[in-house]
């Protein structure tokens, strides 16, 4: 039986009516809040709202350490991510759902790491392929069947938030080779990394990018968005769960 972390995001603070609930608390403090466990004929799932059950945490003040090591001391092997993002590349408008293969970090001040701190040994960790390319895999196969489209591939920049970003910033990211931006990819892709557990993320693009639309950001549509674009990483994750087992044996 396979152990699946999930962890939502914006729009996807809950995943179904609340089973068995673990409340965790690690040597990093208080994750989000309790971990949700769901019982799937092959898969264990766990789930993790990275903001809080009432989306109360700010981007920049989610414990991600605390999160990551308690899906980890729950039995998770792998963890899938869905995060909210804006559209920088064109074609990646509103709707689209990116499964990103590569990260510019480009937040600050965030406990990122378990190496190195008082009494925890010095580790540096190969991180050129930061995304599970089986997992990435295995959810381009499950949206064949679902007919869902989902674009593979693509560099997101992570920002510090929790306010969205100028238009300049938005062009400074784009040459450097950013096609989506969101605010909540790193430290977790990271920490997972440390940690050993294999992490894929699905990035629902929720706004075109800074500078990037016909006008300015309007939040409220951000949310709209983000709410029909969770309906369909909902459906996708439903056809994974439900199917039947996939090897999950590689490493990376
Ligand atoms: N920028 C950063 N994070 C985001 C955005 C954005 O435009 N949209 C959703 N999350």
């Amino acid at each position: 039986m396979r152990t699946l972390g999930l962890i939502g995001g914006t729009g996807l603070d809950e995943w179904g009516a609340s089973g068995q609930e673990i409340s965790a608390d690690t040597p990093y403090g208080a994750p989000s809040g309790p971990i949700q466990v769901y019982n799937f004929e092959h898969v264990r799932l766990l789930f993790l709202p990275r903001h809080g059950r009432d989306h109360q945490i700010a981007p920049h003040a989610v414990n991600y350490r605390a999160n990551i090591w308690a899906l980890k001391q729950a039995g998770a092997t792998e963890i899938i991510a869905v995060n909210a993002v804006g559209g920088i590349r064109p074609g990646l408008d509103p709707g689209a759902l990116v499964l990103p293969d590569q990260v510019i970090d480009y937040t600050w001040g965030r406990q990122h790491s378990y190496s190195g701190g008082s009494g925890s040994a010095l580790q540096h960790i190969d991180f050129t392929s930061p995304f599970s390319s089986s997992l990435m895999a295995e959810l381009i196969s499950v949206a064949g069947i679902a007919s869902i489209p989902l674009i593979e591939g693509g560099c997101v920049g992570v920002t510090q938030g929790p306010r969205l970003e100028t238009a300049a910033e938005i062009r400074r990211l784009e040459r450097d080779g950013c096609d989506v931006v969101g605010m909540t990819t790193m430290p977790e892709v990271s920490l997972a990394a440390e940690l050993g557990l294999l992490y894929a993320s699905i990035s629902m693009v929720v706004n075109p990018a800074a500078g990037k639309g016909a006008s300015v950001i309007d939040i409220d549509e951000v949310e709209r968005c983000a709410a029909a674009a969770s309906e369909q990483v909902r459906r996708l994750l439903q056809t994974m769960l439900n199917g039947p087992v996939q090897a999950s044996s590689d490493t990376t």
